[in-house]
């Protein structure tokens, strides 16, 4: 990936080096995908503007984009010669975004760079990547967002937490006085963009741009535009005009300047020019996206698009998917649809886990893979925010735009679904201690999906085959299938699994956390019990457990005693611990569900039944230690 273009710079170096200065070379290091180094003991900050558009839905108003940059609609209007700031801006309309530059140390290794800092509160459904490309308009890039917030680990940022975006900036030479340009706009080179048509937008000559930016500066690459002032942007007459123009710039100064012709330069030169254009198309396909580094996702993403000649159906299809899901690519790895096809031995039956769920080997690493209508984009929306070790780790996807199938592959849980061991097709038992450690993990998982995360989660499908078990027989919650984001919505269409269902969803639809905590309370009945949520005559587990709560303690733990699974009789268990979390049950089991726990209240009670075993060994853990007993 590296070498490539180093070896197409050198080629063009050379192939210049022949043509004797007929065409212009491209020997310039690339631009920074980091920022701009600097030099904190030579720089003077400085007060300069970017060149930002206007872009529906979010920026069409100076009140938006003020917020965005931290600055007044006034200091916005003033230098865009927007008379009026309350006025409603159209699509690409141009504005003068005024911003202070300075030099800002990373650390040692990496040095400093310039830029102007904007904390931005992330919202739902916010990357990274997809803030620094939209709504900062490539004005920086996720790498450099990377690098100037150490600390934060990008694939797990909360709702509302605040990322320093470093825009990118430069200040003027103040120690190399002569001839220096009072100010450097920050610019992005536009698809339709070259040299000569931005010089002559800000009346400058294109070597003096290129004099700063080089000569090989590319579509979306940052451009530093030197002015002595700052142009006077033609803003469209009124705030209700429709349609956006068709070049919203300054005035367009007509000057020929041949020799500032930076693109489309090859043209007559015979069989070196063809070469050289050969050699272009290369170095684009190379470059296809931004800078280099804008990682797997981007590449595997034109890769896959390039493989697939479809119909323009397909095309269709699969574009939509993308952009469906467009706010995750940089999460998650994009797999190839040969890759799943391989992995699962084209979804041979002996891969099958469960339902539409397959086990599969990706480059020697195993993993879950559900294949799945494309109704993924919940599912997806919502696994992006959370990231918990009792929740299921999504590691990527893949789109089928032939079939509008996607396909989520998930990290492989080894000891498959706790309904499996608790219901009888593992030969082992699990031991008390297990089950209340099982009970703990998943009430935290869930503790994290409702307090955690905003908007809250709500899972709608906890059942003890959607728990599955790790190697160390820790439980992690799987299949947000069901998942809504948002509380206390009201659905018509009811989903869900018979026997685990909250009474005021069934009937009424009401979705709130509490529905969760009623089937947690189902899948703790069932750890107790070790019978199903649901028996073959219908009958629900829930339905009786008023029979636990009445008359005398004596009776109470007998009744309970007679009920629990006999595996566990076997054992020497603390029966308080049992009583303790036959409680829980019971409470969240209640009808009413403003009067059920919630996931805080739960987590604490599990623990004080989990600190009664303190002085047993971490052992007990093991599935083979239960069948010794
Ligand atoms: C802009 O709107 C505010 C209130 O929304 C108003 O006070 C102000 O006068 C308006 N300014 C102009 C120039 O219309
Ligand atoms: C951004 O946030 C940091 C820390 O939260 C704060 O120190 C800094 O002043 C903020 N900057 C701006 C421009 O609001
Ligand atoms: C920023 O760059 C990305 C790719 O590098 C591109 O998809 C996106 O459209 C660009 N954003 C703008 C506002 O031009
Ligand atoms: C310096 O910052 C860069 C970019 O964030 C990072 O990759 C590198 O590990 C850091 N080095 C040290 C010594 O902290
Ligand atoms: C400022 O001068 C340094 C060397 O003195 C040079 O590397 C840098 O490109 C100059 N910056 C500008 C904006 O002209
Ligand atoms: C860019 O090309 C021009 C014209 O050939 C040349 O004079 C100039 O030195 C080049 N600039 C850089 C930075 O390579
Ligand atoms: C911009 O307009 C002002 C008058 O409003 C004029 O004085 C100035 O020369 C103009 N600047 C340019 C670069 O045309
Ligand atoms: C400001 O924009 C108006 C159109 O809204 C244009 O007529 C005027 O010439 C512009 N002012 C300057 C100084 O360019
Ligand atoms: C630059 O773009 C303008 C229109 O935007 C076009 O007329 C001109 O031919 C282009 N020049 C080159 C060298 O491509």
């Amino acid at each position: 990936m590296i070498t490539k273009p180093i070896f197409i710079f050198s080629l063009l170096f050379f192939l210049s080096f022949i043509l004797n200065q007929n065409i212009i070379c491209y020997a310039q290091e690339p631009p920074s995908i980091t920022g701009y180094t600097c030099n904190p003991e030579q720089f003077n900050p400085c007060q300069t503007y970017v060149l930002y558009r206007a872009r529906a839905p979010e920026f069409l108003d100076l009140a938006s984009i003020g917020d965005l940059f931290s600055v007044s609609r006034l200091m916005i209007a003033n230098p865009s010669n927007i008379s009026n700031p309350n006025t409603t801006l159209v699509n690409d309309q141009p504005l003068f975004i005024p911003i202070t530059c300075s030099c800002n140390n990373i650390n040692t290794t990496f040095g400093s760079i310039s830029y102007a800092g904007f904390n931005y509160s992330f919202k739902s459904g916010d990357t990274m990547y997809g803030v620094s490309t939209s709504k900062f308009q490539n004005l920086t890039t996720y790498q450099s967002v990377e690098a100037v917030n150490p600390t934060v680990v990008p694939e797990n940022i909360d709702i509302g937490q605040a990322i320093k975006f470093p825009i990118f900036c430069k200040c003027p030479n103040t120690t190399s006085s002569q001839n220096q340009p009072r100010l450097l706009i920050t610019y992005v080179f536009q698809p339709n963009d070259n040299i000569s048509s931005i010089a002559s937008r800000f009346r400058v000559t294109p070597q003096s741009i290129t004099q700063i930016n080089g000569n090989n500066t590319k579509i979306l690459d940052t451009l530093f535009i030197p002015l002595s002032n700052l142009p006077n942007l033609t803003q469209p007459t009124s705030s209700n005009t429709p349609p956006p123009p068709p070049t919203p710039s300054a005035p367009v100064n007509q000057e020929k300047d041949r020799k500032g012709t930076v693109i489309g330069l090859a043209i007559g030169l015979g069989v070196c020019g063809v070469l050289l254009i050969l050699v272009l198309g290369l170095f684009y396909k190379e470059k296809t996206g931004k800078k280099e580094g804008y990682g797997d996702v981007e590449r595997q993403k034109s890769l896959y698009l390039g493989s697939k000649k479809g119909s323009f159906v397909d095309k269709d299809v699969e574009v939509n998917l993308l952009a469906d899901v467009s706010e995750c690519l940089d999460k998650y790895k994009m797999y190839k649809m040969e890759q799943i096809w391989e992995a699962t031995d084209g979804f041979d039956e002996g891969c099958l886990i469960q339902g539409s769920v397959y086990k599969g080997t990706i480059d020697g690493e195993v993993f879950a893979i559900k294949k799945m209508k494309w109704n993924a984009r919940e599912e997806l929306k919502i696994l992006q925010k959370v990231n918990h070790g009792n929740l299921v780790k999504l590691e990527g996807f893949c789109i089928d735009p032939k079939e509008a199938n996607c396909f989520l592959v998930y990290e492989y849980v080894e000891n498959g679904s706790l309904h499996s061991w608790i219901h009888g097709e593992k030969p082992e038992k699990l031991s008390w201690k297990t089950r209340l450690r099982i009970a703990t993990d998943v009430a935290n998982g869930l503790l994290y999906i409702h307090e955690h995360t905003r908007p809250r989660v709500v899972h709608k499908d906890i059942k003890t085959s959607n728990i599955l078990l790790d190697s160390n027989m820790r439980a992690k919650v799987a299949n947000f299938g069901l998942a809504k984001s948002g509380c206390n919505a009201i659905t018509m269409h009811i989903v869900g699994t018979q026997g685990y269902i909250a009474p005021e969803y069934l009937t009424d639809g009401i979705v709130s956390t509490k529905m969760d905590v009623f089937s947690f309370g189902v899948v703790l009945l069932e750890l107790v019990s070790g019978k199903e949520a649901i028996d073959d005559e219908g009958k629900v587990l829930w339905a009786n457990i008023g029979d636990f709560s009445e008359g005398s303690e004596e009776r109470k733990v007998r009744k309970l005693q007679e009920w629990m699974d006999g595996s566990l009789l076997r054992e020497e268990l603390i029966m308080e611990s049992v009583v303790n979390v036959m409680s829980v049950a019971i409470s969240c089991l209640n009808k009413d569900p403003s009067k059920r726990p919630g996931m805080i209240e739960i987590v604490y009670a599990l623990s004080k039944s989990i600190d009664l075993f303190t002085d047993v060994s971490e052992e007990g853990l093991s599935p083979r230690q239960v069948t010794a007993r």
